[in-house]
C-alpha cells in the first residue's frame, strides 16, 4: 500500500482515540450498521480532502464499511492529527508492519508543496486510474481536477494563477508536471467522476461560481447547506473549538478582555457566543445588515474593525472573505494583541503584507503560534500563521457534532454514487427528510423525547406525521 503520514507508530494510540470517537458518532455508526449489507458504496473510488482528525477517520472507515475504496488527503497543511492518520493507515485488522487500512497522504505541519504533492497523490490510484467520487472541504482536490481539464483543453498551463501567487504558482507547477507526465489524465479524471460532495461554505461558494460560469464539470452536493451541518458544526462546532484553539495556544485568560469577532455568520455566532461565555466582551463586526442586527439583537456591540483595532485584545475572523486584517491593521494593534483566523483559507488576515513590513520580526514560540514583533518593540502574536486556528492550534471541532457533519457527507456520497442520473450537472442540497434523519439519529444519545405530532395536527398544519416537518424556505 502507498501511504505517506508521520509516523505508524502512533497508529495504537489513534485507534484508541478512533474507538472513543465512534460512541460519540452515533450518526456515522447508524448509517455503518443500516448499510452493512447493502454495501451502496461497492465500486466508489472516493478521494478525499478533508482534514485528517480522528472524526475525519471514523468518517474514513465508514465509507470503507460501505465497500468503498478510499485514499485520503487533509485539506489544510497544519490540521492533521499524525496519531489518526496512522491508525487509519494501518486499519482496525493491519499492524504497524502490515498495514491493511486506506492510504493516507497527510502529516501535520506539510509544506505547500506537500500538501500539492499530496492531492495529487491521491487522485490517482496505484493502478494509474482515477476516482470516481470526490469528498471535499473547501475544494482544492475539486479545483485541481478542474484546472487540470481546463488547462489541457487549453493546450497549455498558464504562467500565473488566479491568487496568491506562491500557493498558484506551487498548483501550476504540479499541474505542468502531472500533464507532462500522462497527457489527458485530468481530463479523464474530470469525466470519470460522477460528482463531488463539499463540506464548508468556501468550497461550496466556489462551486456555485463554477456552476454559474458554466465550468463545472460534474454534479455536487452542498453538504455544508444540510441544517444539520451548517447551523451545527460551524456554530457548535467553532462555539466549542474557537476556545480550544486559543487557550491551547495562548492559555490567556479570556475573561474581561476585548474580543473582535468579524463577521457574524453561521461560525461568527458561534465564536461571539463562545467568547462571551468567558466573559470577554465581544465586538462584532459585519457587512450584512441582517447579520448585524442579528449581532446587536443579540447583545453585541457592532461597529467597524477601524473603531477598535487600537484597543481589543483578541481578534478573530470568520468571514470567508480576504483582507479583514491588513497588515496596517496588525501594525496600530495594541501589545501582544492575539490576531487569529477560523475561516478557511489563511487570506482574511493579510500575512504577506505583514511578513513584507520593514523591520519586522518573526518569531516562533512553539508550533502554530508566532509572535511578529515591529521595529519599535511592539509585538502581536498570530495563531496557526493565518490559518484555521481551530485545527492548526487544537483538535478541531469534537466528535459528537462532526458526526452529524459527516452522517450528511456518507448519505450525499451514496446519493450522488447510487442515483447519478437524478442528479444531473448542478450543485444540490440533499432533500430535507434525509436532513431530518440525520438529526433524528443523534437525539437518543443526547436523551432527547420528541413529541409526536398526531394525524389532526398534521393535517392542520400542513406536513406528514413522518414529516418533512418545514417547508423547504424555513430559515431554522
Ligand atoms: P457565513 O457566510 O454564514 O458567514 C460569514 C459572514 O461574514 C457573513 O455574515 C458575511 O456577511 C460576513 N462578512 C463577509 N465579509 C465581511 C467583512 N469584510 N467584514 C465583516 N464581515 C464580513 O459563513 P460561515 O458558514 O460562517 O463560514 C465562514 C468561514 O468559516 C468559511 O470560510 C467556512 O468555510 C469556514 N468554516 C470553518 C470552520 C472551522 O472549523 N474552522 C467550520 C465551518 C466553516
Amino acid at each position: 500500500m502507498d501511504y505517506k503520514v508521520a509516523d505508524l507508530s502512533l497508529a495504537a494510540f489513534g485507534r484508541k482515540e478512533i474507538q472513543l470517537a465512534e460512541h460519540e458518532m452515533p450518526g456515522l455508526m447508524a448509517v455503518r450498521a443500516e448499510y452493512a449489507e447493502a454495501q451502496p458504496l461497492r465500486g466508489a473510488k472516493i478521494m478525499g480532502s478533508l482534514h485528517m482528525t480522528i472524526q475525519t477517520a471514523v468518517l474514513i472507515e465508514t465509507l470503507v464499511a460501505l465497500g468503498a475504496d478510499v485514499r485520503w488527503v487533509s485539506c489544510n497543511i497544519f490540521s492533521t492529527q499524525d496519531h489518526a492518520a496512522a491508525a487509519v493507515v494501518v486499519g482496525p485488522d493491519g499492524t504497524v508492519d502490515a498495514p491493511a487500512g486506506v492510504p493516507v497522504f497527510a502529516w501535520k505541519g506539510e509544506t505547500l508543496e506537500e500538501y500539492w504533492w499530496c492531492t495529487d497523490q491521491a487522485l490517482s490510484w496505484p493502478d494509474g486510474t482515477p476516482p470516481n467520487m470526490i469528498l471535499d472541504d473547501g475544494g482544492d482536490a475539486t479545483l485541481l481536477v478542474h484546472k487540470g481539464a481546463e488547462y489541457e483543453k487549453l493546450g497549455a498551463v498558464p504562467t500565473a494563477g488566479e491568487g496568491d501567487p506562491e500557493e498558484w504558482g506551487i498548483i501550476l507547477e504540479t499541474l505542468r508536471r502531472t500533464i507532462a507526465e500522462r497527457p489527458g489524465r485530468w481530463t479523464e479524471t474530470a469525466a470519470a467522476i460522477k460528482g463531488v460532495t463539499e463540506e464548508t461554505t468556501t468550497g461550496v461558494h466556489r462551486l456555485y461560481e463554477m456552476a454559474k460560469a458554466g465550468t463545472l464539470a460534474f454534479p455536487a452536493i452542498n453538504v455544508n447547506d444540510s441544517v444539520t451541518k451548517s447551523k451545527f458544526d460551524n456554530k457548535y462546532g467553532c462555539r466549542h473549538s474557537v476556545l480550544d484553539g486559543l487557550n491551547r495556544a495562548t492559555d490567556v485568560l479570556i475573561g474581561g478582555k476585548v474580543a473582535v469577532v468579524a463577521g457574524y455568520g453561521d461560525v461568527g455566532k458561534g465564536c461571539a457566543d463562545a467568547l462571551r461565555g468567558q466573559g470577554a466582551r465581544v465586538i462584532v463586526t459585519e457587512i450584512d445588515p441582517i447579520c448585524a442586527l442579528q449581532a446587536a439583537m443579540d447583545g453585541f456591540q457592532v461597529t467597524t474593525l477601524e473603531d477598535v483595532v487600537e484597543t481589543a485584545d483578541i481578534f478573530v475572523t470568520t468571514t470567508g472573505n480576504f483582507d479583514i486584517i491588513t497588515a496596517d491593521h496588525m501594525a496600530r494593534m495594541k501589545h501582544n494583541a492575539i490576531v487569529s483566523n477560523i475561516g478557511h483559507f489563511d487570506n482574511e488576515i493579510d500575512m504577506a503584507g505583514l511578513a513584507r513590513t520593514p523591520g519586522i520580526v518573526k518569531e516562533e514560540v512553539k508550533p502554530q503560534v508566532h509572535t511578529w514583533t515591529f521595529p519599535d518593540g511592539k509585538q502581536i502574536i498570530v495563531l496557526a500563521e493565518g490559518r484555521l486556528m481551530n485545527l492548526g492550534c487544537a483538535t478541531g471541532h469534537p466528535s459528537f457534532v462532526m458526526s452529524n457533519s459527516f452522517t450528511n457527507q456518507v448519505i450525499a456520497q451514496i446519493e450522488l454514487f447510487t442515483k447519478t442520473e437524478d442528479y444531473p450537472l448542478g450543485v444540490y442540497v440533499l432533500p430535507k427528510h434525509l436532513d431530518e434523519k440525520v438529526a433524528r439519529l443523534h437525539l437518543d444519545a443526547l436523551g432527547v423525547k420528541l413529541t409526536k405530532l398526531t394525524k389532526e395536527q398534521a393535517e392542520y398544519i400542513g406536513v406528514d406525521v413522518e414529516g418533512p416537518y418545514k417547508p423547504d424556505h424555513y430559515r431554522y
